[in-house]
């Protein structure tokens, strides 16, 4: 089965180039869906210096598979779990969250 997701482009383009960091206070950040071909896609996951710390590669549904929890439409992950550590962290958007690269959509 074919699933679509929408994941908010604002913070992307108002947040490119200004900040190497997510924003104190948080620990993580997730980053915005990158096709990776063949349907595969892949979310990143962001610790404070912005080195890739976790993720999930998935062709399906990256709400189902354990790691992201995700909010009603406008779809946003809202849950987090380290897959290291196990440990819950509960995420949202933040204007000031800074950015990784350029994409991140969710702060945890
Ligand atoms: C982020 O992850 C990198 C690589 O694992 C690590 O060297 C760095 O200390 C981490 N930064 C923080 C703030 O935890």
């Amino acid at each position: 089965m074919q699933s679509s997701f929408t994941l908010p482009f604002f913070q992307i383009s108002l947040f490119v180039g200004t900040t190497v960091a997510i924003c104190p206070g948080f620990n993580f950040g997730i980053g915005n869906i990158r096709a990776l071909g063949g349907g595969v896609n892949r979310w990143d996951v962001f610790n404070n210096t912005c080195n890739v710390v976790d993720g999930l590669t998935t062709n399906i549904n990256p709400c189902t598979q354990g790691i992201f929890a995700c909010s009603p439409p406008p779809m946003i992950f809202n849950g987090y779990t380290n897959t290291l550590t196990g440990l819950r962290y509960a995420c949202r958007t933040d204007a000031n969250s800074g950015t990784c690269g350029g994409t991140i959509v969710s702060v945890c």
